[in-house]
């Protein structure tokens, strides 16, 4: 858990001081630190609300690829969600069974749906089928490898865009999404399905959103999804029911429903319409790893101009991506906290050229400030990183049992340098 001690310094675990980690040269900044414990009670939490009930938690990858934190919920009897054939190599390597794994996505390459038919003695644990136009191409590259493929649907309930109840970049389940096979074509799908002796049907699912703070969406749509499962039931023998991601996190504004309520209030739905015999999956990527990521940032200098604040630091878009795409908040504090000191609003901004490259206003020291926490930002962080401006990708820092573990360095801009000339012409 990240913690303020006594002496005013943020730490994980108490004993991981996060000065320390930015004022060390083998770490720095920016620098993700991450609690890789607390991400493991995240994942026992939320299986625990299962009671023992037949299910698989498959941690949505693409929220924190780190194999040191993939591992640690494969330690906790995680499976994963992918949705690249680099994702699944990753979860093969990072000890997922192929069993465990789904692979979702609207437009998987031929060399992808190979890695998954192959994978294993049997292939993954489920392609998921996101259109009618897929189901051939599946077909064909599961003939093409002799095998029966496992496959289910996701299926997109349509649920109004607005009802959903989320920043609409991070909606799925509506109408307009790309996402799933919409309502209108399900049953076309499932003839489709019936005459592909290479796919076997054996589950169907759906992924309607992100961040969810109330479990009123997710449930309307899980009822969608049941109620389809009961159909497909009569016809195909499925094993488990899906009903996605989405568990929101505490950014600052609350967020009531913990990921074991939405289990447990679908998994009464689930009994209530007669489905209690089936598996039912879930694919969390923020809940079991957001707030167990800090961004730590030193802070290059202030500007002043009349009664404008800019608190400017190391940090950027390209290393947090969230505030810039999504208009994301993200609370920031000093590293070191001087109770004592006056506080004031300034815009944080990072060093990238672009106005986008703005964390927002915060409250923060007039004085002396070295560093800062940009907090919750253990999903869709580093995994959205990108290399803009020829800044390096920021540092990781592992942090378990009270010690860092591991660290995966920044590289150094010659090392950008050597990139773009690869080519060599
Ligand atoms: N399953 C599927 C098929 C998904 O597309 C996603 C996320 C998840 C599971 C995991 O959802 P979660 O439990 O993390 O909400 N970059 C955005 C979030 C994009 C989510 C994309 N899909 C952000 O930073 O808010």
């Amino acid at each position: 858990m990240l913690e303020r001690r006594p002496d005013g310094v943020l730490a994980v675990g108490q004993t991981v001081s996060l000065a320390d980690v930015a004022r060390d040269p083998s770490m720095g900044t920016p620098s993700y630190v991450y609690d890789l414990d607390a991400m493991a009670g995240e994942a026992r939490e939320l299986r625990a609300a299962f009671e023992g009930a037949p299910h698989l938690v498959a941690y949505a990858v693409k929220a924190n690829s780190a194999a040191a934190v993939v591992k640690t919920l494969v330690a906790e009897g995680c499976g994963a969600d992918v949705v690249s054939g680099a994702e699944l190599l990753l979860a093969l390597r990072c000890g997922v069974l192929p069993d465990q794994i789904v692979f979702s996505g609207v437009a998987k390459t031929d060399d992808e749906l190979d890695r998954a038919v192959l994978a294993g003695g049997a292939g993954i644990g489920a392609i998921q089928i996101e259109s009618v136009e897929e189901i051939a191409r599946i077909a064909a590259r599961a003939k093409a490898a002799g095998r029966v493929a496992r496959v289910s649907m996701r299926i997109n309930p349509g649920v109004d865009a607005d009802a959903l109840d989320t920043h609409s970049y991070i909606a799925t389940g509506h109408d307009e999404a790309k996402f799933g096979v919409p309502l209108p074509s399900v049953a076309d799908a499932l003839d489709r399905l019936a005459n592909a002796p290479e796919l076997r049907l054996v589950g169907v699912g759906s992924h309607v959103g992100s961040q969810f703070t109330s479990t009123d969406a997710y449930l309307a749509s899980a009822r969608a999804l049941f109620g389809i499962a009961k159909d497909v039931r009569s016809r195909f023998a499925l094993s488990f029911v899906d009903a996605g991601g989405g568990f929101g996190i505490d950014y600052g504004d609350g967020c009531p429903a913990r990921p074991a309520d939405f289990v447990r209030a679908t998994r009464k739905l689930q009994a209530e319409l007669g489905l209690g015999d089936l598996a039912l999956y879930t694919e969390p990527g923020r809940s079991l790893v957001g707030a167990h990521g800090t961004l730590v940032a030193r802070v290059i200098q202030r500007k002043i101009s009349g009664d404008r604040r800019w608190t400017m630091i190391d940090a950027g878009m390209n290393d947090l991506m969230r505030p810039a795409l999504y208009q994301a908040r993200h609370r920031i504090v000093p590293v070191v906290l001087d109770a004592s000191a006056p506080v004031r609003p300034y815009r944080v901004v990072g060093p990238v050229c672009e106005s986008s490259d703005d964390f927002g206003l915060h409250d923060l020291p007039d004085g002396e400030l070295r560093e800062v926490a940009i907090l919750d930002a253990g999903a869709y962080g580093y995994s959205m990183a990108s290399r803009y401006n020829g800044r390096p990708l920021p540092a990781e820092i592992f942090v378990r049992g009270g010690a860092v573990v591991g660290k995966n360095a920044r590289r150094p801009p010659e090392e950008w340098v050597e990139d773009r000339l690869r080519a060599g012409i």
